[in-house]
């Protein structure tokens, strides 16, 4: 499966935006990973909608959207998306979790189903066929910077497995935390194919160093 990758947004020099972005375009980054957080699904509060309509008004790379708050089957209309972007829920987020996804793909969206560190690899067998990638949490949800969760890379493998048993070799696989070069090679041959780049990789240093070597790490 081709492998991508999207930037968290979260990390972004804020004053700065403008050139990172068109640093990602220049370098041909598949995706934008816009964290969004409500303070309840996680404690914290990050990127939104705003955030989110200006990005795509000044930027041509698809937003990969990351919704880590509660019941998100009620706020996708607020969030500007469409063809081609990504927007991942939370399985332990809705109660309604095919209603959430059936309203992604009615957008023409690719649909995502997230998993935290704690959740298990096979919650998401009962809708296989209205996802088109699973995120696979590799820190707990809620802030850059983290280690990651032991178990992680064994987690991608079983994941990858069970997707691939049940025929569904289509299904892509992200992965989001402490997705550092080293881990990113482990994450990558244990069959992810789009990697989040926050602080421990892209926005370490030079960001057009940073992409290449993250690229080399995952091929
Ligand atoms: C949370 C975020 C973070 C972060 C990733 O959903 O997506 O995981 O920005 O970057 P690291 O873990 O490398 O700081
Ligand atoms: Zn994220």
């Amino acid at each position: 499966m081709e492998k991508k990758i999207s930037p968290s947004l979260m990390c972004c020099d804020f004053f700065e935006m403008g050139k990172q972005l068109s640093a990602f375009e220049k370098e041909k980054i598949e995706y934008l990973h816009v964290d969004v957080m409500d303070g309840v699904f996680v404690p914290n509060y990050t990127l939104g909608t705003d955030f989110i309509k200006q990005v795509k008004k000044n930027c041509s790379i698809p937003v990969d959207i990351h919704l880590m708050i509660e019941n998100p089957e009620e706020k996708l209309d607020w969030f500007c998306f469409g063809e081609g972007d990504i927007v991942s829920i939370h399985y332990e987020s809705t109660n309604n979790l095919n209603i959430a996804l059936k309203k992604i793909k009615d957008r023409g969206a690719k649909a995502f189903v997230a998993i935290k560190p704690v959740t298990d690899f096979s919650v998401f067998s009962d809708v296989l066929d209205l996802i088109d990638g699973v995120l696979v949490m590799t820190v707990n949800p809620g802030f850059a910077g983290q280690k990651l969760v032991e178990g992680s890379i064994e987690k991608i493998e079983k994941t990858r497995r069970f997707l691939d048993e049940k025929n569904y070799q289509n299904i892509e696989i992200e992965v989001d935390g402490n997705v550092s070069f080293a881990n990113a090679r482990l994450m990558s041959d244990a069959g992810a194919n789009i990697f989040v780049a926050g602080t421990s990789s892209v926005f370490c240093g030079n960001l057009s160093e940073g992409i290449a070597t993250l690229r080399e790490a995952i091929k």
